[in-house]
């Protein structure tokens, strides 16, 4: 049975992609030597000489001295379904990738799958971790290379390129605010750089910058436990890296970001900075030696692809820097715009009625919610598919409410009989109450700004040596 019937007789949503050379999308390996093995892993080069992932690793995970990458036939599932795969090897972090490639049988076609479905074929095939045969071995190929790391640092950062909008909050604030309760060593910092691919007016950006700083102290960002600082104040270490990095880095990568092309079909000029914008981000979190960074879904792919640079770097000159993991939400990984539930809920849209912004007053919000799209179906239904505005509201309440740990169906019957205007109202009381704190702290911040200089002063204080030290080091490694 090819992979493509198979997923179909299955009712996966799925795609076959026909390329001449997809080689490089693909994801799924047969291995030869010791027993037939399926390897699922995010490697981009795998079996060629480029190959980040050491055989040795493999030889090891499978008690064998022999392994070589089966040439010729490189099949993905078909060969899993009829039984000749008698184990599957995976990495877990290719469950981040947002699709993941398997290629087909003899032919230069790899079918597409979202990740979801991928766990759903394997387990549907029979293969767990408990089971003696076919297994399935986790294995973390990410931290093969960190093993030096003995303690999480938490990095991230948000561009000052507008109004912080709730999908900032429970996308990322929220959860920088839990990394800091768990973890000893936070940092944060305002993407300003970054913030320049857009080319925003000048005296524009200059006031953002201070607004985003009181911002993220009027959401109660723990600056004791905290550093929270400007990336431009230590621009040289950053882009320094940054164009280390961006001599390891494919060029065809870059124009597979979805945000790369979404942003350049809005812009007039697209600058360079815009498509080498995910390698920046990746020296952001390498230079403070960083392993954990809490984003929302949308930057996901940058993420993944900072893990492929890191592991290049690290496997071309040696440990240097840890292979850093995405912490993405589960419950509302991706807040969309009110106006469009196909949209994420973005700083940078121009429709401000699609968006909820941190200092929105009551009146707003209320204003907002009441005219958030939904749809004519009266029952309420969490499904993002068919009804995508409905489930996300459904899923700010849920998160916001405090009922992200119950199942959809909970939230569902609550609202049972209450209809669009039932949830608007409930969800406007509770975002009403989640933000008025915020907007009053910062309001009296506003009056005492010079606290923003202070902060950003110690940011810098506290992050340059970890930057300095990292930099130091890779200029060494290869060789400067
Ligand atoms: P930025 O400024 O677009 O957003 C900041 C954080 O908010 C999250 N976010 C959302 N989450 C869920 N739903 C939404 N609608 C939504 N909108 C925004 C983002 O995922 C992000 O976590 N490239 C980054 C900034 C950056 C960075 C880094 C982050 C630069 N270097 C290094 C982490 C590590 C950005 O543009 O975020």
């Amino acid at each position: 049975m090819s992979d493509a019937s198979l997923l179909r007789e299955k009712n996966y949503s799925h795609n076959v992609v026909y390329e001449y050379d997809c080689r490089n999308l693909v994801r799924g390996f047969v291995l030869k030597g010791g027993k037939p093995t399926l390897l699922l892993i995010a490697e981009e080069n795998l079996g060629s000489p480029e190959a980040l992932l050491d055989l040795s690793i493999l030889e090891s995970l499978l008690g064998s001295s022999s392994v070589t990458y089966e040439d010729g036939v490189l099949d993905g599932l078909s060969l899993v379904s009829q039984g000749a795969v008698e184990q599957v090897i995976l990495d877990e972090s290719i469950f981040d990738r947002e699709r993941i490639y398997l290629k087909t049988a003899g032919r230069s076609s790899a079918v597409e799958l979202n990740p979801e479905d991928l766990r759903k074929v394997l387990a549907d095939l029979g293969f767990d971790s408990e089971s003696d045969k076919p297994r399935l071995i986790p294995y973390d190929f990410g931290y093969a290379a960190s093993e030096q790391t003995t303690k999480q640092r938490v990095i991230s950062g948000i561009q000052p390129s507008g109004d912080m909008t709730l999908g900032n909050y429970l996308g990322a604030i929220i959860n920088w605010k839990k990394q800091i309760e768990k973890y000893d060593e936070n940092f944060f910092f305002l993407a300003d750089l970054h913030s320049l691919t857009v080319l925003p007016d000048p005296a524009d950006l200059r006031d953002r910058i201070r607004q985003t700083v009181m911002t993220l102290i009027a959401c109660g960002l723990d600056l004791k436990q905290a550093v929270l600082f400007r990336q431009s104040d230590l621009g040289g270490y950053h882009s320094e890296l940054a164009w280390i990095f961006s001599c390891l880095t494919p060029e065809g990568r870059l124009e597979q970001m979805t945000q790369f092309k979404e942003k350049s079909q809005k812009q007039q000029i697209i600058g360079t900075g815009l498509k080498t914008y995910p390698i920046l981000m990746a020296a952001d979190i390498a230079l403070y030696q960083s392993t954990l960074v809490p984003v929302g879904d949308d930057q996901r792919q940058h993420l993944e692809l900072c893990r492929e640079i890191v592991r290049r770097f690290n496997h071309r000159y040696g440990y240097t820097m840890p292979v850093p993991k995405a912490d993405i939400p589960k419950a509302l990984a991706r807040v969309k715009s009110l106006t469009d539930g196909t949209k994420k809920m973005s700083k940078s849209d121009e429709n401000r009625d699609g968006c909820v912004y941190l200092l929105d007053s009551p009146d707003e919000i209320s204003r907002k919610v009441k005219r958030a799209k939904t749809d004519s179906d009266p029952t309420l239904r969490f499904d993002e598919d068919n009804r995508p505005e409905v489930t996300n509201l459904l899923s700010m309440f849920k998160v916001l409410s405090g009922r992200d740990s119950e199942p959809n169906d909970a939230i569902e019957a609550y609202f049972n009989g209450k209809g669009a205007k039932g949830l608007k109202e409930e969800l406007t009381e509770v975002l009403v109450e989640t933000l008025r704190p915020i907007r009053e702290k910062y309001n009296e911040l506003a009056t005492t700004s010079e606290q923003v200089d202070v902060v950003l002063k110690q940011g810098v204080e506290r992050a340059e040596p970890i930057a300095k030290k990292t930099l130091a080091l890779a200029k060494q490694r290869v060789g400067l």
